[in-house]
């Protein structure tokens, strides 16, 4: 019977040490499939193209080109994020584009949610097809295709897809998460080194802030979701509820209303905080966010967020509403 007993110096097998056999592997199957070829991704700072290009980075170093298109629509902080985790700590070739002025030019004066979605869409895929034509020798596109893209969409869901590039731009796909579901997928992000702010953040959608700025985007009214969605960020880790609640941003519509500031009369935008749970995105749920919280965001919000003079919380459940207000 000695042989059916645990050896008593034998360690527990761990999470991490699992997720380190996913990447020796992947990293093998990287360097058998690329050779000594050149890779390009697009690296949104999202869990997952940050979890593919630290994977590749890991395998082929200087082979992998990243490139980070900054459309204006992401949130505070981000664009700086990717740089410091990316070139600055990985030591990757990071590509930085800032096209902010080419797409708010272009999204200026279009209030149709979904017009707005195929501009951000149509020119983003523009912007890298002009900085993949820059580089030479690329024969791989990597992207950061999780399993539920492939079983909810059959073709790769557009979020992770630059499908719509010409046809001399189209490289062989290098996919190594397409198999992984969200969870693993940050199990993974957090044995390569990332930071987790980058492995457990909130989803985020493709086109950004842009759905949340209501209507045609204004550049201050951009500033001002940019800057509410900060501060709800900020107070929401603070307090306890990062992590806890699947998803919670902030929305500015496109209309004012009267209010008092500094003893003036001012008229202003409304804030609307949103915080929803759920496990799927199709239905949903609102927190119950603690009204002493709501109300010291409220008053952090009406007082350094300029041109905002109120703010509301929705208390929508999915359906009516949707998560987003576009
Ligand atoms: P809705 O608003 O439809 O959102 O209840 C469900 C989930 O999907 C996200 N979402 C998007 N993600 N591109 C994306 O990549 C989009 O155009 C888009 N629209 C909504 C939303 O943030 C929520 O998590």
């Amino acid at each position: 019977m000695a042989d059916n007993k645990r050896p008593e110096n034998m360690q527990r097998i761990t999470t991490e040490q699992l997720a380190q056999a996913f990447i020796s592997e992947q990293l093998e199957l990287l360097r058998k499939q690329i050779g000594e070829s050149k890779v390009l991704l697009a690296l949104s700072g999202g869990v997952d193209s940050s979890v593919v290009a630290a994977l590749l980075i890991k395998a082929v170093g200087k082979q992998l080109t990243c490139v980070h298109v900054n459309h204006g629509l992401l949130r505070k902080g981000e664009p700086e994020q990717v740089i410091e985790v990316f070139r600055n700590q990985m030591n990757a070739n990071l590509v930085y584009v800032d096209a902010v002025d080419r797409f708010l030019d272009k999204l200026a004066g279009v209030a149709d949610p979904e017009t707005k979605r195929k501009i951000i869409g149509a020119e983003f895929i523009r912007v890298f097809e002009e900085e993949a034509r820059k580089l030479e020798g690329i024969g791989f596109l990597a992207q950061g295709t999780i399993y539920p893209d492939i079983l909810e969409s059959g073709p790769v869901k557009a979020h992770h897809n630059v499908g719509g590039l010409p046809d001399d731009l189209q490289f062989e796909l290098v996919e190594p998460l397409k198999f992984l579901f969200k969870d693993e997928v940050r199990v993974v992000g957090k044995a390569l080194g990332l930071p987790d702010s980058m492995v457990y953040r909130q989803p985020f959608p493709g086109p950004g802030l842009g759905v949340r700025c209501v209507g045609a985007i204004t550049r201050d009214r951009l500033e001002a979701v940019r800057e509410s969605d900060a501060i709800l960020r900020e107070e929401f880790a603070k307090n306890g509820l990062e992590g806890k609640v699947w998803q919670y941003f902030t929305i500015v519509p496109d209309f004012k209303s009267t209010g008092v500031k500094d003893g003036l009369r001012s008229y202003d935008w409304p804030v609307v905080i949103r915080a929803v749970n759920t496990r799927d995105a199709m239905t949903a749920t609102v927190e119950d966010v603690p009204f002493a919280l709501l109300q010291h965001i409220t008053q952090r919000i009406t007082s350094e967020v300029a041109g905002v003079n109120r703010v509301l919380y929705d208390l929508t459940p999915k359906p009516t509403g949707t998560i987003e207000w576009e």
